[in-house]
C-alpha cells in the first residue's frame, strides 16, 4: 500500500476546493458539459460572448473538436490589458539571468501591456498579418514572452522551437508550417554556456526556403552577421514605434499556437491550439491546482519552447494576472543551491519543476538544499514523466519541510493543460500517482481489445469525451490527427500512456506504450533518432529503445549495424552521438550505443523491439518467443555483446 498524504486542515481552508467540492463539481462536469464550462467560460472577457458551448466528436472519420465557437476574444488582451485596471503597477514577470550576479528584472503589467504593443506593432510593420505562422526561437528571457503575446495580439500564429533543436529541425519546423517570420536573439546563455541561436537560424535558413524577415532581439551583445534585408535588429525596428496596438477580434476557435512535438511515427506533428477552450483551460487549471491566489509569486521552470512553458509560465499565470518567475538558467549552475536560492530572492510561493531535475539535485545532497530557507514555499508540483516516490518524497520532506503538498501533474502537449492531478486542498497524495482527473476529464482504461477495465487494474489509459484544452487538429494534416490518436480505440482519444487503476481510484501513470522515448521530460520519437543515425555514411541500420536511466528516467539506447567493412570502435560511437546532436539537438544524444552485426526481426522484416528493449534494460530472463524471428542467433549475439560491453 502506497503511504497516503493527507490534505491538511490548513490547506482544506485555504483551496479554492476542498474534497466535497471536488466531488461534487466533478460529478456536474460530467453530466453536464456544456452548463459547466459555459459557467467556467466566463472566468475570461470575451468581446463577443459565447452563446454555445460544446460541439464535439470523435466519431471515427469525423473527428471535429469545437468550443465556445461563437465567441470572440483577443488572448493579449485578456493576459494583459484587462489587468490593467487593478493591478497596472503589479509585477507580471519577473526575470531572473542565468548569472547570478546579473540583474533580475521586473515587469509590471502596465509595462508589459507597452512591450507587448511595441512588440506587435513592429511585427505589424514587417507585414506579418492575422492567420501567419511565426517562428519564434529564443532564449528564456521577458522578450520571448512580449513576442508570444505580440503574435497573439494580432492575430498571428507562433510556433515557438525550443532553443536546444538543431538547424535542422528548426528547418523541417519551418517549412512544415510555411513560416514566412522568424523571431530569434543574438545568443542564449545557459549554465554559463552560450548558445548560437542566430547562428543556428541562419543555418536552417539555409536549408529551407520562404522566411522573409527575421527579427533579432539583443540580448548579450554578440557580434552576429546580419543579412541585410532580411534581417532586423528588434531595438532598431522598434524605436520610436508606439505601445499602443488595437487586439485583433478572434473568434475562440482561429487557430493559438502550433507546437512541434515527436510520435511514434515519423516527423514531429505540429499539435494545434485554438484561442478560447486553450485559454479557459489553461487559465482554470493553474489557479486550481497551484491554487493560485492574488498575490502568489509563482516559478515554472519549463523553457517555453514547450507546452508547460506556454501553459504555465505564460498564458494560464498572465490570464490569471499572477506573477510569474522566468528563469534563463540551470538547477546546477553555478551551484546546485540554484533553484532554492532563487525561491528565497524571489521570495517564490509555488514551484513547479520536473522529476528529472529533482532526482539531480536529489543526487548532490541534502547540503545544497538545507543552505537555504525555503520559508516562503506553499506548494510544490511537478510533471513531464512519472516520479518515483523516493524522489516525491525528497521533494517533499527535503525541500518542502513536510509542509507542501506535491502536486503531480500528467497532461500532455495535446491536452493544453493538466489532466490528472491532486487538487491541493481535495485529495490526499500517494508519491508516484497522478491522483484523481481534472473536472470534465473523464479518463478510462482499456485493454489491447479496447475492452474497458473497470475498478482497479491496468491497461492503456484513453480520454472519452472532449475538454476545451484539447488540441484540435494537427496542422495541416487533420488525418493524421485522426489516425493517431482516434483510430486505435474508435470513440476514444487515445493518450499513449499505459495506467494503473488503484482501488482508491488513483491513476497510476507507467509511461508510453508507443514508440515514444521520454528524456529528462522531453518527448523524443524512436524513428526520429533511428533516421538521424542512418543518415550517417557508415550505418546500415539503426533501431532505438529507452531504457531505466537513474537522472533521465529514460535513456537512449541504440542498435547499430554498420555498413559492411565498417568497425565499431569508441571513436564512432563519439562521432555518433556528436552526429545526432547535429541533425536533432543534444537532447538527443545517445546515451548508449551497441553495435550490432544484425537486429532481430519477424520474416516480413519487422524489427522486433520488445526484444530490444529487454536487452537494453539487462533482462535477458524473458525474451519471450524467438522462434518468429528470421535469424533467432541474432538475439543471442545481442545478449552475448550487451553482457560484456563496458
Ligand atoms: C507525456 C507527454 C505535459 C507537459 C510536459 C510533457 C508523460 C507527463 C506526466 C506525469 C507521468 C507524465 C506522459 C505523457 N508525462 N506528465 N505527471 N506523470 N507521466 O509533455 O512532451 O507532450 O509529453 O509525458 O508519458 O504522455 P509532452
Amino acid at each position: 500500500m502506497a503511504e497516503l498524504y493527507p490534505v491538511s486542515p490548513e490547506w482544506e481552508k485555504r483551496a479554492f476546493v476542498d474534497a466535497a467540492d471536488y466531488e461534487k463539481t466533478y460529478e456536474r462536469s460530467i453530466k453536464d458539459p456544456d452548463g459547466f464550462w459555459g459557467e467556467i467560460g466566463k472566468r475570461l472577457d470575451w468581446i463577443r460572448p459565447f452563446t454555445k458551448v460544446k460541439n464535439t466528436s470523435f466519431a471515427p472519420g469525423k473527428v471535429s473538436i469545437k468550443w465556445y465557437e461563437d465567441g470572440t476574444l483577443n488572448v493579449s488582451a485578456n493576459c494583459v490589458d484587462r489587468h490593467l485596471i487593478k493591478r497596472s503597477n503589479q509585477i507580471a514577470i519577473i526575470f531572473e539571468p542565468d548569472d547570478p550576479k546579473a540583474r533580475a528584472r521586473k515587469i509590471t503589467y502596465r509595462e508589459l501591456h507597452e512591450e507587448v504593443g511595441r512588440f506587435a506593432n513592429v511585427l505589424k510593420a514587417q507585414g506579418v498579418k492575422k492567420g501567419d505562422r511565426v517562428t519564434i526561437y529564443m532564449p528564456m528571457v521577458p522578450e520571448a514572452a512580449y513576442a508570444m503575446l505580440a503574435c497573439t495580439r494580432i492575430g498571428a500564429v507562433h510556433s515557438v522551437v525550443f532553443g536546444g533543436f538543431s538547424p535542422d529541425s528548426i528547418a523541417g519546423r519551418i517549412e512544415d508550417c510555411k513560416s514566412e517570420f522568424v523571431i530569434t536573439a543574438d545568443e542564449g546563455v545557459r549554465g554559463g554556456r552560450k548558445i548560437p541561436l542566430k547562428a543556428n537560424i541562419d543555418a536552417a535558413l539555409e536549408k529551407c526556403a520562404g522566411v522573409k524577415s527575421v527579427i533579432v532581439v539583443r540580448h548579450v551583445g554578440a557580434d552576429v552577421p546580419m543579412k541585410s534585408g532580411r534581417d532586423h535588429w528588434y531595438d532598431e525596428a522598434s524605436k520610436g514605434v508606439p505601445t499602443e496596438c488595437k487586439p485583433e477580434e478572434m473568434s475562440a476557435e482561429d487557430p493559438l499556437f502550433i507546437l512541434y512535438t515527436s510520435g511514434s511515427t515519423g516527423k514531429p506533428k505540429g499539435v494545434l491550439h485554438t484561442t478560447g477552450g486553450y485559454l479557459v483551460y489553461a487559465s482554470y487549471t493553474h489557479q486550481l491546482a497551484f491554487d493560485y491566489h492574488d498575490g502568489d509569486i509563482y516559478w515554472c521552470t519549463a523553457d517555453v519552447g514547450w507546452v508547460t512553458g506556454h501553459s504555465y509560465v505564460l498564458y494560464g499565470p498572465l490570464a490569471n494576472g499572477a506573477t510569474t518567475l522566468m528563469f534563463e538558467g540551470v538547477p546546477n549552475y553555478p551551484t546546485t543551491s540554484r533553484f532554492w536560492e532563487v525561491v528565497d530572492k524571489h521570495q517564490v510561493n509555488i514551484f513547479y519543476t520536473a522529476p528529472t531535475a529533482i532526482r539531480a539535485l536529489m543526487g548532490a545532497g541534502d547540503e545544497p538544499v538545507k543552505q537555504t530557507s525555503r520559508a516562503s514555499l506553499k506548494l510544490l508540483a511537478t510533471v513531464g514523466e512519472p516520479i518515483n516516490p523516493e524522489a516525491w518524497e525528497w521533494y517533499w520532506r527535503v525541500v518542502g519541510d513536510s509542509r507542501c503538498p506535491v502536486i503531480d501533474t500528467w497532461w500532455q502537449t495535446e491536452t493544453g493543460g493538466h489532466m490528472i492531478m491532486p487538487l491541493p486542498g481535495a485529495i490526499p497524495q500517494k508519491p508516484g500517482s497522478a491522483t484523481k482527473p481534472f473536472f470534465g476529464v473523464k479518463p478510462e482504461l482499456v485493454d489491447a481489445e479496447g475492452k474497458t477495465i473497470e475498478g482497479a487494474g491496468a491497461g492503456n489509459l484513453v480520454i472519452t469525451d472532449s475538454w476545451p484544452g484539447q488540441m484540435r487538429t494537427v496542422y495541416g494534416d487533420h488525418a493524421r490527427f485522426m489516425e493517431t490518436y482516434f483510430s486505435t480505440y474508435p470513440n476514444k482519444y487515445f493518450t499513449g500512456d499505459g495506467c494503473r487503476r488503484d482501488e482508491d481510484g488513483y491513476y497510476w501513470i507507467t509511461g508510453r506504450v508507443d514508440d515514444v522515448l521520454n528524456v529528462s521530460g522531453h518527448r523524443l520519437g524512436t524513428a526520429e533518432v533511428e533516421s538521424a543515425l542512418v543518415s550517417h555514411p557508415k550505418v546500415s541500420e539503426a533501431a532505438v529503445v529507452g531504457y531505466p536511466h537513474n537522472i533521465k528516467g529514460q535513456g537512449i539506447y541504440a542498435y547499430v549495424t554498420l555498413m559492411a567493412g565498417e568497425t565499431g570502435d569508441d571513436a564512432l560511437r563519439k562521432e555518433l552521438v556528436q552526429w545526432v546532436r547535429k541533425e536533432i539537438g543534444p537532447i538527443a544524444s545517445p546515451d548508449m550505443i551497441q553495435f550490432a552485426p544484425g537486429l532481430p526481426k519477424t520474416r516480413s522484416g519487422k524489427i522486433m523491439r520488445r526484444i530490444l528493449r529487454k536487452i537494453a534494460e539487462d533482462d535477458f530472463s524473458n525474451l519471450g518467443d524467438t522462434s518468429t524471428l528470421a535469424d533467432p542467433t541474432v538475439v543471442t549475439d545481442l545478449v552475448d555483446n550487451r553482457q560484456n560491453r563496458q
